[in-house]
């Protein structure tokens, strides 16, 4: 999730308005910046440097100021290539400069064809690729928009471009899909950028143009203007809205903090974390990231999988899937209990690490000490370039984006989504048929959607939230995939509401949770209709049998448990390996309307760090 803005405008301030609107986009990424800037002679001048923003201006007042009245930049979260002035933004290719947020899913194919046509690649990113190609639809149509329509068609995935051309100080033209893209409209200058955050600054007038519409922002004397198109050149009319956020509000898109924004960005996460990675027609997934190590994960038998917090709640699950439909031995571990144990380790064993920040001390501990006894280290990492990203032989990037609130949210429920991709090519090597392969992917894609309906219930769920705020301990159970979910759904509610909470497999109550029932004491259970149904069922009917209170999440079939719980929140079915994937969903709704109760800084909760980098 990069940043990228652009300014068009009678004023010659592109350079500032460009640098200042990149300070504020810079929590969406920053491991290296960009500018380019459009003279009014047409002269184009560009700068780069690795780094945050901070490394660019460095570098920029060590060259004479540039008054430009056109110009575009780019802060970086790098998902193809590492951190570098090379693959930094903005990409030039001979009369096109541009910058992009995004992830181009057939880069490769594209990039070959780029190559066949004699152009050289200086860069190991799909942007690079597409401004050849509109470079070269440019050499021949000389006009930028209709050089960037006629490249559009042909790229597949998610993009948010801002394109200019050496010669052209007049021309800016934007463009996005799947991306997110938002324009400012002032009275003689138009803003562009990621999100609002960059844009509320200068005016609160905003488009928000669609999916496939080209916005071509023209500078005539003393005045700017803007047409809207479809992709096929149809007129299409928009008229602004006022934002009312001020500028924090902006970074949180409105959402009043982080941790909801992010919670609400999970369709979104999910979906990029499955891009371009699903291979149906091998029913199997595709994961460059693991390219390099593919024949030889043919050969493992067993993967122990180290984390800590939510992310080894996903390892749980990672573990339980892999057993179950890649016929591989796997343990979840937490991190901080394989570092100093000594677990038997051989050349038919993987160690897996998941971690968000890539930075998580015990985790990078553990991974060392796998590397140390010369077995085969994975890792699924959000931070791109971070140390277990570089430490692990492979791995595969989240690309959840940065994750701001300490609590984990998107980056968890993609974490989900890369051990399901995983798990399917490991079980595709294996014992897994075409028809499950294609029944995982077929239910993969609907989860976007099922995580967007469980988005839908938030007043419902923020009620059941004041309703219990004023209960100090709450017991979450649940069983076989939605046992670590139960862990993860106390984990949430003791971090973000400081309330005491402990996750238990339902089947345990009987072995001693269940004397602490009673009125004061509710009980959160993870229950869809599945093959441990009836078995759920009598739990609850024991708790209530207890006076203990019950909030159930369950699915619309599972009517006896709604029938006997106090509160019920109905969530969608899927396939029961893709559940956790939403069962999740109304307990981090749930921990953060009790936080919110409660009064909690719930983005930044006492006492936590949203990177553990110290034991
Ligand atoms: C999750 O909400 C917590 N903030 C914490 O448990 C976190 O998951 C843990 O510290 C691991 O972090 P990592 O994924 O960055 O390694």
């Amino acid at each position: 999730m990069c940043g990228i803005v652009g300014y068009i405008g009678s004023a010659p301030h592109a350079y500032d308005v460009l640098l200042d609107d990149l300070h504020r986009l810079e929590y969406r990424g920053y491991d290296s910046a960009g500018i380019a800037l459009v003279r009014d002679n047409g002269a184009l001048v560009r700068v780069r440097a690795v780094g945050k923003v901070a490394a660019l201006e460095e570098k920029l007042t060590k060259r004479a100021q540039v008054y430009a009245k056109l110009g575009i930049a780019h802060t970086r979260w790098a998902t193809h290539g590492a951190p570098s002035v090379r693959n930094a933004h903005p990409h030039t290719a001979g009369a096109i400069t541009l910058v992009h947020n995004g992830i181009i899913e057939n880069f490769a194919q594209l990039r070959e064809e780029v190559q066949k046509e004699g152009r050289m690649l200086r860069s190991d990113t799909d942007t690079e690729v597409i401004a050849h190609l509109i470079d070269m639809a440019y050499a021949q149509l000389h006009d930028l928009a209709d050089a960037v329509r006629a490249v559009l068609p042909r790229l597949r995935g998610a993009y948010a471009l801002l394109v200019i051309a050496k010669g052209d100080p007049k021309t800016l033209v934007a463009v996005r899909v799947a991306s997110p893209l938002v324009m400012g409209v002032a009275a003689d200058a138009l803003f562009f950028a990621s999100d609002a955050v960059a844009i509320v600054a200068h005016t609160h007038r905003v488009i928000y143009p669609l999916d496939g519409e080209i916005v071509v922002a023209k500078r005539t004397e003393g005045r700017v203007s803007y047409t809207i198109t479809t992709e096929k050149g149809a007129l299409r009319k928009h008229t602004p809205r006022v934002l009312k956020w001020d500028h924090t509000q902006a970074q949180k898109e409105g959402y009043a903090h982080f941790m909801l924004k992010e919670i609400m960005e999970q369709p979104h996460a999910v979906t990029d974390a499955m891009r371009g990675r699903l291979d149906s027609d091998n029913a199997t997934a595709r994961l460059g990231g693991l390219a390099p190590v593919e024949e030889r994960l043919r050969t493992i038998k067993r993967i122990i999988i180290v984390s800590c917090g939510t992310s080894y709640h996903a390892g749980l699950i990672g573990a339980q899937l892999l057993q179950e439909y890649s016929g591989i031995v796997a343990e979840a571990v937490y991190a901080s209990e394989f570092r100093y144990s000594n677990y038997l380790l051989d050349k038919e064993t993987a160690v897996l690490a998941i971690s968000q920040s890539g930075e998580t001390a015990d985790t990078l501990a553990a991974v060392r000490e796998a590397k140390n006894k010369g077995v085969l280290t994975l890792g699924i990492v959000n931070a791109v370039g971070s140390s277990i990203a570089r430490e692990v032989d492979a791995g595969v990037y989240n690309h959840a984006g940065p994750e701001i609130s300490v609590a984990s949210t998107k980056a968890f429920t993609s974490q989900l989504i890369v051990l399901v991709l995983i798990v399917l090519l490991l079980g595709r090597q294996r014992t897994m048929s075409v028809a499950m392969g294609k029944r995982i992917i077929r239910h993969l894609c609907a989860i976007p959607r099922l995580i967007e309906t469980v988005c839908q219930h938030h007043k419902e769920i923020r009620a059941i939230a004041r309703r219990y705020k004023r209960y100090d301990n709450f017991l979450y159970v649940g069983r076989l995939h939605n046992f670590p979910i139960a862990l993860e759904g106390a984990l949430k509610i003791k971090e973000i509401a400081y309330v005491h909470a402990e996750g238990y497999p339902f089947g345990e109550m009987k072995h001693g949770p269940i004397a602490l029932v009673e009125p004061s004491l509710p009980t959160v259970v993870i229950a869809p209709r599945d093959s441990v149904y009836e078995k759920n069922l009598s739990g609850i009917q024991e708790i209530r049998a207890r006076r203990g209170k019950v909030i159930a999440i369950t699915t619309h079939d599972a009517v006896d448990i709604v029938k006997h719980a106090h509160d019920a929140i109905i969530v969608p079915k899927t396939l029961p390996v893709l559940m956790p994937l939403i069962t999740v969903i109304p307990l981090q709704l749930l921990a953060y309307e009790v936080g919110v109760a409660h009064g909690v800084d719930v983005d930044k909760p006492r006492n936590l760090a949203k990177s553990v980098t110290v034991e």
